[in-house]
């Protein structure tokens, strides 16, 4: 394998923004056919080594090289006609338009210059999907597919040009298991044509069982790059965070206190039907299910984000009336959101802002906003969280994913609320930051807050959650003890046994 030329090498790459050295003399070699993951805390760096490998931004210093011959990449176009893709987490798909059409948007076959050949188009992109083993039918319409589905055709758009390097940036993700599993089989298959894809993922346990290469980065630098073979789950956590760390849980069991929410039949036609339970000042209450099952739709109808057909909420033993989720904010109700990008954050505002956005009041007198304090406030959080950025008065839209949720997190501790929905608090982020965002629950159960904590994460469920209810289609199927809690148990109530 040494001997040959690689199809990707990276030689010293840099790159500054403001404040920050996001990459530091980074170097990446990459062979034909080798699927390379690539490895890192929040923030070390590994999604701007893509974009400027991608075209999506431009390098300081340093080259590249294509099968042994210097590129200069200097736009996303150029990236693809050297035989580059990149998948995001938000695709670049139109959604009216059908999975083929996607798949040839801009370089549709003609039957004269201007017609478009919408015969040999469908014709092709069924044969790409076909290769890559998918079973969509190429004229359905992108928004009706799934968001792995999406993916898939995503992944066609790049097979169908000459493609060297598929980048796949954090894509299992949003994923089922069961989706995740389709997806292996699909980068089995473009590894057998010869393709090389760098895997960027924060899920240890895929990375053994997909990759042959790993290329761990710290604060902007090259750390190291091994056969996977050679590495262990400990090792790879260690070279990530430059330290020893325990992957272990650490649970702190708060004393109870009053009920502090009650759920009574909760029904949403459809989506949910008749949910009830309590959680009490001081207690983590996990809700476990697989997707789809109804847990998030569970957590919208409380917060107000989705209307009940009927039910009833109590906080403090009182009954509420939550229509929308500003009623619920009122009521001391915070929601740490899945779709960060979509519902928790304004990707174009200020991390200072963006902390403050659900507390205003607080940090206001006579009317006016007082910025010096909501600067201090932001700052507190930053400190507390571990936020990596040199200024809260970056833009969240520039914090990498990881911490992008720590802002999230920051904007409901700011707030005080008393009752916290977190909806898969850790996913995206790494492994030293999983275990800050477990001690600042523990914080929160220690002052009396009340938690519902949604997770697919078994080991996350069971480490964390003095109680844990289970979802099936719609229904609670069982509650278990932290004592009497298994996977196997959850597993069996989540897929609708007893
Ligand atoms: N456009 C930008 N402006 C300013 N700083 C940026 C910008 N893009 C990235 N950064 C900074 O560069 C550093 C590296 O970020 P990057 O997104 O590459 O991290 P990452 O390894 O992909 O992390 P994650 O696992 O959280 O996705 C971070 O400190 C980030 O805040
Ligand atoms: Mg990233």
């Amino acid at each position: 394998m040494t001997d040959k030329t690689p199809v990707l090498e990276m030689r010293n790459i840099t790159k500054l923004y403001p404040g920050v050295r996001a990459l530091d003399g980074v170097s990446l070699t990459v062979h034909a056919g080798e699927i390379h993951a690539l490895l890192g805390e929040n923030g070390a760096g590994k999604s701007t080594l893509m974009k400027v490998l991608a075209g999506a931004t431009s390098k300081d210093s340093g080259d590249i090289l294509l099968d042994g011959s210097i590129v200069h990449i200097d736009s996303p176009l150029k990236a693809m006609s050297l035989g580059i893709s990149i998948i995001y987490q938000e695709f670049n798909l139109a959604p009216f338009l059908s999975a083929g059409e996607n798949i040839y948007l801009g370089r549709e076959p003609q039957l004269v210059p201007g017609i478009v050949n919408f015969r040999k188009l469908y014709r092709d992109a069924q044969e790409q999907l076909n290769m890559l083993g998918v079973t969509i039918d190429a004229h359905t319409p992108v928004k009706n597919l799934s968001i792995a589905q999406q993916q898939m055709v995503e992944i066609a758009k790049a097979t169908s040009r000459d493609v060297k390097i598929i980048i796949m940036d954090e894509p299992s993700a949003t994923l089922t298991d069961h989706e995740i599993k389709a997806l292996f089989v699909l980068m089995k298959r473009l590894k057998e044509r010869g393709v090389a894809i760098i895997y960027i993922s924060h899920r240890l346990e895929e990375i053994t069982e997909i990759c042959d290469t790993a290329t761990i980065m710290r604060d902007g630098k090259h750390i190291t790059t091994r056969p996977v073979k050679t590495l262990t789950r400990e090792d790879i956590v260690k070279l990530m965070v430059g330290r020893d760390l325990t992957d272990a849980i650490p649970k702190v069991v708060a004393p109870l206190g009053e009920i502090a929410l009650s759920v009574k039949g909760l029904t949403r036609k459809g989506v949910i039907d008749n949910v009830s339970f309590n959680i009490r000042h001081g207690e983590i209450v996990g809700l476990a299910g697989l997707v789809g099952s109804g847990r998030t739709e569970t957590a919208r109808v409380i917060f107000g984000a989705d209307k009940m057909d009927s039910g009833e909420i109590s906080i403090d033993g009182k009954p509420v009336k939550i229509d929308s989720p500003s009623d619920a904010i009122g009521l001391g109700i915070g929601f740490v959101t899945e779709d960060r990008k979509s519902q928790g954050l304004v990707l174009s505002m200020e991390i200072r802002k963006n902390t403050s956005k659900a507390n205003l009041q607080s940090i206001s007198s006579g009317g006016f906003l007082q910025t010096k304090k909501e600067k201090l406030v932001a700052e507190e959080y930053r400190n507390k969280l571990a936020i990596r950025t040199p200024s809260v008065e970056q833009l969240v839209r520039n914090l990498s994913g990881g911490n992008q949720q720590k802002v999230v997190l920051s904007q409901w501790l700011f707030r005080g609320s008393r009752i916290m929905i977190f909806d898969e608090p850790t996913r995206g982020i790494d492994v030293g930051a999983k275990s800050e965002i477990y001690r600042i629950m523990n914080n929160l159960v220690a002052d009396g807050v009340a938690i519902l904590m949604i997770s697919s994460e078994l080991p996350e469920v069971l480490g964390m959650s003095d109680r844990i209810l289970v979802m099936h289609e719609g229904h609670l199927t069982g509650e278990l003890s932290r004592e009497e809690a298994t996977q196997e148990k959850i597993m069996q109530l989540a897929t609708g046994g007893n």
